[in-house]
């Protein structure tokens, strides 16, 4: 079974800083590095490091064929990422002494990629396929749309939120991983009780996993609701955990471990991430856990 991120690949422009900027604010004399990123890329560096066969699809620019060969050499399949005009995505990424953090995001080259070459994609994918998705990239709906006509499952992180979200086609999705902030954009609710139970009424078949920072996720299988809690760890860098815990929890199900363990594992996964920093850097291999 294989499983086909579509997703954003970004260079992060990582600055430490002893606080978030306030408007209006100047701050010399930081400390700057590059990693590879993008929530696509990440995830997709999680999965493969949990041991799952991923294919990677996306725009890059010519400016970001490191981003390939670094998923290629993860193990990833590289062979659906295409090359475009634009230049790669980027960010620009805060991190304080908190580890919290707060990201500016140019799309770049994962804004690009056109339907005739969604459609050749997708091709090569069938019943059985997964196909995973994040909301950083262009032609969402599209992609689902064409994806479930051919039988793949589909998996949502719908992150980052913006207002296109309410625009998806959440009915075809068969997991949805996200949240609370976006568990409220979606039910208006704020308590995770309530986000879950509005989510599931509204998409009966949809297995849903509501990730809750420091008090750790809820997930919904359709029978049964499971709680996992944090592992602490001493936070260095907050970027990326969630991509972590997406890419190890999807990896787990493709696997057919039991749900228990898969979120045990996911939690372990993301802890390790923050306790080091970078986005796909800091996610650790089966085998750290
Ligand atoms: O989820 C973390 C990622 O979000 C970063 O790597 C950055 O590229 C942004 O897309």
């Amino acid at each position: 079974m294989r499983i086909l991120n579509y997703g954003s690949m970004n260079l992060d422009y990582v600055y430490q800083v002893p606080h978030i900027l306030r408007g209006g604010e100047t701050l010399a004399d930081s400390q700057r590095e590059i990693f590879f990123g993008g929530k696509g890329l990440n995830q997709s560096i999680a999965l493969a490091r949990a041991g799952a066969k991923v294919c990677h699809a996306r725009c890059i620019g010519e400016d970001g064929t490191e981003m390939r060969d670094y998923l290629s050499q993860n193990g990833v399949d590289t062979s659906y990422i295409s090359v475009s005009e634009s230049s790669s995505g980027h960010t620009i990424i805060q991190v304080d002494d908190s580890a919290q953090n707060c990201i500016l995001l140019w799309g770049g080259a994962n804004r690009r990629q056109k339907r005739d070459q969604i459609d050749r994609v997708l091709e090569n994918f069938g019943k059985g396929d997964f196909l995973l998705l994040q909301n950083e990239i262009n032609e969402i709906p599209y992609i689902m749309e064409q994806a479930h006509r051919r039988g793949l499952r589909i998996a949502l992180n719908p992150s980052p939120i913006d207002e296109q979200l309410m625009h998806f086609p959440l009915e075809l999705a068969d997991y949805l991983l996200l949240n609370e902030i976006e568990g409220n954009a979606f039910t208006d609710e704020e308590k995770p009780e309530r986000i879950l139970e509005k989510l599931q009424r509204k998409y009966p078949r949809m297995k849903i996993l509501l990730t809750l920072g420091g008090d750790g996720c809820m997930y919904w299988d359709g029978s049964r609701i499971y709680r996992q809690g944090i592992y602490p760890v001493e936070a260095v860098d907050t970027t990326a955990a969630g991509d972590t815990f997406t890419g190890y929890f999807l990896a787990g199900i493709l696997e057919g471990r039991p749900t228990e363990e898969i979120l045990r594992r996911s939690a372990k996964a993301a802890g390790i991430a923050v306790s080091r920093q970078g986005a796909a850097p800091s996610i650790p291999t089966a085998d750290e856990l």
